[in-house]
């Protein structure tokens, strides 16, 4: 099936790669999808669009501020609901609704460019607390995770999830600060224990690792990949965009076991980039890999 690009004028968030997602994740316009990072639902506007009236649209987040916005912009759509919830909880959400197989999930991990220009810890360009949680509502903040971890751990974080090299020598310049509540604290800490070439760098993969650790990303993705494959109907896709290594390694790595398996043929040989054009016209799709799979 092909796509069109839709024109989208959202102000939020420019979703990443619509036209690789819709004819990889659709194959019957009639079936039940899940969206479960629906997000700003960028991606949710253009599946529903593609979609027809009797179809099915579950969106899930774990944050509940993204939810409320995408709730108000889908809300004309009788197909499309929402839900506060990780995407590790599909078992439980298709039981509550009701239904046993979907026809496709999207996952478009990583974060929003709303979360971004936040001032909710998430980047290192903007002031604030150091939260950093997705759902508000639950769950320790950065600032209590760096409070409760010892030096040795922490060093561990940011180098399990940041791979960053100087982890030993950041963490103990963290533990060393009298406060450590903002991101200006916590740039402050990186600022006196790193060399100034790079920086930008460090700043990231050490925001990333806070942020992974926080949100319990990798743990999450994890049960996911372990159990999605029941929940689709044969012949039904799975559509993961990942923005780093690690999380790409383990959707390759759970393709590739399912393929062993013979319970999934993978679409993609190689993860798929953005094209140049979109590179250029979106700066945070540069990073994006997308992998596909269809259900045997
Ligand atoms: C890149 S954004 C998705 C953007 C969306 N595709 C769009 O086009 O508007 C990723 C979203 O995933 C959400 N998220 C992260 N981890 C999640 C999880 N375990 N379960 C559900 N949502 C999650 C974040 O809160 C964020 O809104």
């Amino acid at each position: 099936m092909t796509s069109e690009i839709l024109q989208e004028t959202s102000p939020y968030h420019i979703p990443v790669m619509v036209n690789e997602v819709l004819d990889l994740l659709i194959t019957d316009r009639q079936g039940i999808y899940l969206d479960g990072t629906v997000g700003l639902g960028g991606h949710a506007t253009y599946i529903l669009n593609t979609l027809s009236d009797s179809a099915r649209l579950f969106g899930l987040d774990r944050d509940e501020k993204a939810l409320a916005i995408c709730k108000e912009r889908l809300s004309g759509s009788g197909a499309f609901s929402c839900h506060h919830l990780s995407y590790d909880n599909l078992p439980q959400l298709l039981k509550q609704e009701g239904v046993t197989t979907v026809n496709g999930i999207l996952l478009d991990l990583g974060l929003s460019s709303c979360q971004l220009d936040s001032h909710r810890g998430f980047s290192y360009q903007n002031s604030g607390d150091l939260d950093m949680r997705f759902d508000s509502s639950s769950g320790q903040t950065a600032a209590q995770l760096i409070h409760q971890t010892s030096a040795d751990d922490l060093a561990d974080i940011f180098y399990n999830f940041g791979e960053e090299r100087l982890s030993r020598r950041i963490a103990k310049s963290v533990k060393d600060m009298n406060s450590m509540e903002s991101i200006g604290d916590l740039k402050e800490a990186i600022r006196r224990s790193t060399p100034p070439n790079n920086r930008q760098k460090t700043l990231a993969r050490i925001f990333q690792s806070l942020r992974i650790a926080v949100n319990g990303e990798l743990d999450r993705l994890q049960h996911f990949m372990d159990s999605f494959i029941e929940f689709l109907t044969p012949g039904g896709r799975i559509v993961i965009i990942s923005y780093h290594s690690l999380e790409d390694r383990m959707v390759k790595h759970s393709f590739k076991s399912l393929k062993k398996e013979k319970l999934l043929s993978v679409l993609t040989k190689k993860p798929l980039p953005p094209t140049k054009e979109e590179q250029t016209k979106n700066n945070r799709s540069r990073s994006a890999k997308l992998r596909a799979g269809e259900r045997i």
